[in-house]
C-alpha cells in the first residue's frame, strides 16, 4: 500500500524513540487521531484496543472529560508556576499533600520532576547528596537488576539492565551493578524451586555487595514487577529475601512504581501488593493518567534533614526542572487521584485480575507460547519456537513484530519487547466484555502468527 501523505511527513521529519530507523522508512508510522475509553482510532478511521494503555500509562483511558476540564481551568488560572527560589502555587502544595497522604512508606517531602527518567536520576543524585551529608562520601554505587527498566537519561539509562539502552551510547557509568534477573523460567536452575530462587538472587546480591566493599554500596533500586525487560513477577519470597540483604548492609531503597503505581497490581502500590517497604518511590505515567508528563518521588525523613544540611552548608539545595510541579500537571494528577479514590481503581482492579489472570494463562497452552505471566493487570507471554526446550526464535525472524502486526490487524495494540515478548497493560477502567474481546483478538493474532511461523519453517 502507498503511504499517506501524514506518513511521508513523518518519516522525512521525526526520529522515532524505540523504533528501528531502518526497517521504519519502509513502512511509515500508524498514525492516531483520537481515543475513546480504551480504544483508540488511527487516521483511517480504524479502532483498536489500546492494550498497553499507551506506554503502560492511560490508567483511565482516553477522553477522561474531568481530567480535562481540570486542566483547562488550571490553564485559565495559572497555566505556569514554579518552584524555585521559593516560589510556590496552590496544586504543587496540594497535590505533594496527597501523594504523602497516600504513599505506602512514611514521606517527608515530595519532589516533583516530570517523567520516570527524571525521578530516577533525581533518586541517583539524592543518595549522592545525603552521602555526602552523612560524611561517608565512599557509599555511592546504585545496584539494580539485569532487565530492569528505568529510564534512559544517563543515570536512569544506567539503571536500566536492558544491553539495547546501553549498547554504543557509552553506558552504563561507573558505579552502578547489575545483580541477577528474578525470572524463574529462564534463569532457575533444574529443579530449583521459586523459594529456592529467591534465596540463591539474595545470596548472589550478597556476594555482589562484599566483593564490591559494603562501604561503596549505597542503595538498591528495584521495579515491583519489572515491566519493559519482560513483566517479570518475581519468585515467591523474592523481596522480603532481598529486603534482608539491604537492610543488612544499610542500603536505600528505592521502589520504582512507574508502572505499577496507581493500581496496576491491583493495589495502589506494587510494593504493597509484592511485600516490602522501600525507602522511597518513584512515580509517573498513571500519576496523571499520562494526560500530561508528571513525576515524583518520596523524601524520607532522614534525606530531608541531609539535604537541609548540604543546603544550608552549599546554600542552596542545586536541583530542580523549569517544570517541577507544573500546575497544570498537579492539576489533573490530583483529579486523576480523585478519581482513583472515588471510583475504587485499585480494587477494581483486583476484581478484574482474576478474570485477567485465566485468559493470560489459557494462552500458556498456545504452541507459540513458552510462558504467559502476570499480575493484577499487567502480563506478557513468551514466543518460542520450542515449547519443550524454550528454545528462543532467531531474532531476525521477527517474529514479535510479526505478531504485533497482526494483532494490529486484528484492531489491538500490543507491544513487543525484547526476546519475542508481547506485552499487556490495558488501561485499568477497561470492562469485563473489553479484556475478552482483547485476548479474542490476541488470540487470533496468535494463529495467524502460528500459521505464518509454519509456513516459514521457524518451528520446532
Ligand atoms: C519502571 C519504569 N521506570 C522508569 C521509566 C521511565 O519513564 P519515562 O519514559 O517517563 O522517562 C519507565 C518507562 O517505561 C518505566 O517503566
Amino acid at each position: 500500500m502507498p503511504l499517506s501523505n501524514l506518513a511521508v511527513r513523518d518519516i522525512e521529519t521525526l526520529a522515532h524513540p524505540y523504533t528501528n530507523l531502518a526497517t521504519f522508512r519502509d513502512t511509515g508510522p500508524l498514525v492516531f487521531e483520537r481515543g475513546e475509553g480504551v480504544f483508540v482510532y488511527d487516521s483511517d478511521g480504524k479502532a483498536y484496543i489500546e492494550g498497553m494503555a499507551g506506554l503502560w500509562c492511560t490508567a483511565l483511558g482516553y477522553n477522561n472529560r474531568e481530567l480535562v476540564e481540570a486542566a483547562v481551568a488550571q490553564m485559565r488560572k495559572l497555566p505556569f508556576g514554579h518552584l524555585f527560589t521559593g516560589k510556590s502555587h496552590d496544586p504543587a502544595i496540594e497535590l505533594a499533600e496527597r501523594l504523602k497522604e497516600i504513599s505506602p512508606v512514611p514521606a517527608s517531602k515530595v519532589f516533583f520532576c516530570n517523567s520516570g527518567s527524571e525521578a530516577n536520576d533525581t533518586q541517583v543524585k539524592l543518595v549522592w547528596y545525603m552521602n555526602n551529608a552523612l560524611g561517608r562520601p565512599k557509599k555511592k554505587k546504585i545496584v539494580s537488576r539485569l532487565k530492569a527498566y528505568h529510564g534512559v537519561t544517563i543515570a536512569a539509562a544506567s539503571l536500566t539492565g536492558l544491553p539495547n539502552n546501553h549498547r554504543d551510547f557509552d553506558l552504563p557509568i561507573a558505579g552502578i551493578l547489575h545483580t541477577n534477573c528474578p525470572h524463574h523460567y529462564r534463569f532457575a536452575q533444574d529443579g530449583e524451586s521459586e523459594e529456592e530462587f529467591s534465596r540463591r538472587l539474595a545470596r548472589e546480591l550478597e556476594e555482589l555487595i562484599i566483593k564490591e566493599d559494603p562501604d561503596t554500596v549505597a542503595a538498591f533500586i528495584a521495579e515491583p514487577v519489572m515491566g519493559a525487560g519482560g513483566v517479570l513477577v518475581p519468585p515467591k519470597g523474592y523481596f522480603p529475601e532481598i529486603m534482608k540483604v539491604c537492610r543488612k548492609y544499610d542500603l536505600y531503597m528505592i521502589s520504582d512504581e512507574v508502572i505499577c503505581g496507581f493500581g496496576r497490581l491491583g493495589t495502589m502500590f506494587g510494593c504493597s501488593a509484592l511485600g516490602y517497604e522501600p525507602h522511597s518511590i518513584s512515580v509517573a505515567k498513571a500519576l496523571t493518567s499520562a494526560y500530561v508528563p508528571m513525576s515524583a518521588l518520596t523524601v524520607p525523613e532522614a534525606m530531608y534533614q541531609a539535604m537541609l544540611e548540604e543546603s544550608r552548608k552549599i546554600g542552596t539545595f542545586g536541583h530542580g526542572f523549569t517544570y517541577s510541579g507544573h500546575p497544570v500537571a498537579a492539576a489533573v494528577a490530583l483529579k486523576a487521584l480523585e478519581i482513583y479514590a472515588r471510583e475504587r481503581i485499585a480494587e477494581k482492579a483486583a476484581q478484574k485480575a482474576p478474570q485477567f489472570g485465566k485468559r493470560l494463562a489459557a494462552l500458556g497452552d498456545h504452541p507459540l507460547v513458552g510462558e504467559a505471566r502476570g499480575c493484577g493487570l499487567v502480563g506478557a507471554v513468551e514466543l518460542v519456537a520450542d515449547k519443550a526446550a524454550k528454545r528462543s526464535f532467531d531474532a531476525k525472524a521477527g517474529v514479535g513484530p510479526r505478531a504485533v502486526r497482526f494483532a494490529e490487524e486484528e484492531g489491538l495494540i500490543v507491544r513487543f519487547i525484547a526476546g519475542d515478548v508481547l506485552s499487556i497493560c490495558p488501561p485499568l477502567i477497561i470492562a469485563p466484555a473489553e479484556i475478552d474481546e482483547l485476548f479474542d483478538r490476541l488470540t487470533r493474532a496468535f494463529d495467524r502468527t502460528l500459521d505464518w511461523a509454519k509456513r516459514e519453517k521457524l518451528l520446532g
